[in-house]
């Protein structure tokens, strides 16, 4: 059953106003003053307030808001003197449904009150509906959300099986790609980039030679120097691989990566030459670990570097091939792992030591 408080210093209006609803079918309660209202509303809740705006102690201004907080669904009708448009206004945006002139017409009682619980259920339902869409629309979100990361994963596997295909075809290529793909993202840590910069760039790193698949394994593999024709060729391996990768649109800034990591830091670098901070960043330290990891590895033609070694052989090219800043984080990354392989080697060498001397 709707119930509806009614809020009046006056007994007879009380009265008169409570008898007129219950005989409407409504349930009715009566409040002699606000703060007797606030009690009620504590206690129970009501589908309408009545409330009179002249009371000794809290007028039925300051009854509005504190009603509304209590219970924000609440219809408030009004009761106000004649007359007296500023105070309508004033309740009416405190917060309050309508108003009623005193002396209150029981029919025009009858409308306010159906007309005010009309709209409270209206409101009632459009921000139920809109709690609804809020819901659907972030489920949905989240569901495309994974969609797209599942999708993104599944095609970042099918080109590393790629990848994985090539590398085991050839001696000195293999495991170069899961490698830089490592120190790229260590390199971008190193450099305080977003973690999403950081897997763009291990994503990157994965990918950024599957174009090698187009090029001659004897041009690959050739101990000595490139001829410039050769060389020409080897070049092709990016736009080959951006041919190859060119489904994976979603992946943007990966393919960015891949598209400039021959780039060089004086311009003259492949395939468009950019230079200095027209590098994407990234490109620029997908340059680095590749050069790096390059140096390191054995190829047909010479022995790998040490680490150091390799670092000491690129400085000259810090600033030529390199940006200066990537080249820093380089040194920093790599004498780092060096100083804790070395650590972890000394370590491991005190053990055997110690299981030789217990040994009978
Ligand atoms: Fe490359
Ligand atoms: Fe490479």
């Amino acid at each position: 059953m709707t119930r509806i408080l009614i809020v009046d210093d006056e007994e007879t209006i009380r009265l008169a106003l409570r008898k007129f609803l219950r005989s409407r079918g409504y349930e009715v309660e009566v409040a002699a003053s606000g703060d007797q209202a606030m009690q009620i509303l504590d206690r129970e809740s009501f589908s309408l307030m009545l409330c009179d705006v002249r009371m000794p102690g809290m007028t039925g201004v300051q009854v509005v808001p504190q009603a509304r907080e209590k219970d924000r669904d609440l219809a408030i009708i009004m009761l106000t003197a004649v007359n007296d448009a500023a105070t309508a206004t004033e309740v009416l945006a405190s917060g309050a449904t309508d108003y009623l002139m005193k002396p209150v017409e029981l029919a025009d009682l009858q409308q306010a009150v159906d007309r005010a619980l009309h709209k409270r259920v209206q409101l009632i339902e459009e921000r139920r509906l809109d709690m609804l869409i809020r819901e659907e629309v972030a489920l949905r979100t989240a569901e495309l959300e994974q969609e797209k990361e599942s999708l993104r994963l599944m095609s970042v596997s099918i080109a590393e099986t790629l990848i994985n295909a090539m590398e085991a075809k050839d001696l000195y290529l293999r495991g170069h790609s899961q490698r830089v793909a490592e120190l790229a993202g260590q390199l971008a840590q190193e450099l305080s980039l977003d973690e999403s910069v950081c897997e763009d760039l291990r994503v990157a790193g994965r990918l950024h030679d599957v174009g090698k698949i187009g090029i001659r394994e004897t041009i690959l593999n050739k101990p000595g120097r490139l001829t410039t024709e050769e060389f020409e060729h080897v070049k092709q391996h990016v736009r080959i691989g951006l041919d190859i990768l060119a489904p994976l649109f979603h992946i943007k800034q990966p393919l960015k990566y891949v598209e400039h990591h021959h780039e060089r830091w004086d311009g003259a670098g492949y395939p468009l030459g950019l230079s200095g901070e027209a590098i994407p960043l990234g490109a620029r330290i997908l340059c680095a670990a590749d050069t790096f990891d390059a140096l390191t590895s054995k190829r047909a033609y010479r022995e790998p570097l040490e680490p150091l070694a390799a670092l000491e052989h690129l400085r000259i090219d810090a600033g030529k091939q390199f940006d200066p800043s990537v080249y820093d984080a380089l040194v920093t990354v790599i004498t780092r792992r060096v100083a804790s392989q070395s650590t972890e080697a000394h370590s491991q060498s005190t053990e055997a030591r110690k299981v030789r001397k217990a040994a009978p």
